[in-house]
């Protein structure tokens, strides 16, 4: 009984506060400025909420209607990475489509000419969705061997049930370790690792583009470490939204001067 009045209690004086704060705000600004802040915050909430029910309702939809499995938000802590750059690693979350196909949407590329991989991977929806643009070839990187198992599993599905995917190739590795191909790339990432892990990805993409100059495209979803391509002379932004940025290797007038 004790804990339940406490936590009634407590409740009262986080509501009484948000009370006091909008009572003072009214105090100080009018009831205008309050008005507009109590709207906007309604909004904010009201778009956070539509935001989840997307994840939710596309999400199952799209593994019901193909019969894959690639909802859901998985920690890494539950799965049977043994990588030193677990404790670097963000959680498993997919994409959601219309994000994904906006982030394809900034692609001015002949897809044909370019191989797309996706730096951690997980369960392979960006796979899937990517298996619908006319690319050489598409890879998925993925440091558990569960969610890599997932995926295999996932895009053998979607070859049948979509009719797509003869190109999508799953490999079981750090994103760390793995070797870039040297032809023309998009390299799609949504928020997969800090900074410890992706300024070692991007200095290995710098002796890749040096060794094979080419064309290099990052989307990068949730660019949490969206600094470091600023302060990589190699790649600069082309596009900045909400949800993502877009990096690029240099027009070939530049190579000279790119570090
Ligand atoms: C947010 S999920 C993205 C899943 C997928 N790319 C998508 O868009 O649907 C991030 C994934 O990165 C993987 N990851 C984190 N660090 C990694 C690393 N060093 N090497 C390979 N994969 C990694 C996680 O296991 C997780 O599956």
């Amino acid at each position: 009984m004790k804990f339940f009045s406490e936590v009634h209690a407590q409740n009262n004086a986080s509501q009484l506060s948000k009370t006091a704060k909008l009572r003072q705000l009214v105090r100080t600004e009018g009831g205008m400025k309050a008005g507009r802040v109590v709207i906007r915050t309604a909004c904010q909430y009201g778009m956070r909420m539509c935001q989840r029910i997307e994840k939710w309702v596309i999400g199952r939809s799209f593994d019901w209607f193909y019969g894959v499995d690639t909802y859901g938000l998985i920690p890494l802590g539950r799965l049977d990475i043994t990588s030193d750059n677990l404790v670097h690693g963000n959680l498993y979350g997919p994409v959601v489509p219309r994000i994904f196909n906006s982030m394809m949407s900034e692609l001015h590329i002949p897809d044909r000419e370019f191989i797309f991989v996706d730096y951690g991977s997980g369960k392979g929806r960006a796979l899937l969705l990517a298996a619908w643009h006319p690319f050489k070839r598409i890879l998925g990187v993925e440091f558990s061997k569960e969610l890599h198992d997932v995926a295999v599993k996932n895009v053998a599905t979607f070859r049948r049930t979509a009719g797509v995917g003869e190109n999508v190739e799953c490999v079981w590795s750090d994103a760390a370790k793995f070797k870039l191909p040297d032809d023309p790339v998009v390299l799609y990432m949504y928020n997969p690792f800090g900074e410890a892990v992706m300024q070692g990805v991007i200095d290995s993409l710098c002796r890749s583009w040096h060794a094979h100059p080419r064309t290099i495209v990052v989307l990068y979803r949730n660019p949490t470490c969206g600094h470091l391509f600023e302060r990589t002379p190699l790649f600069s932004a082309v596009s900045r939204t909400q949800h993502y940025s877009v990096y690029t290797t240099p027009s070939h007038a530049k190579l000279a001067h790119a570090g």
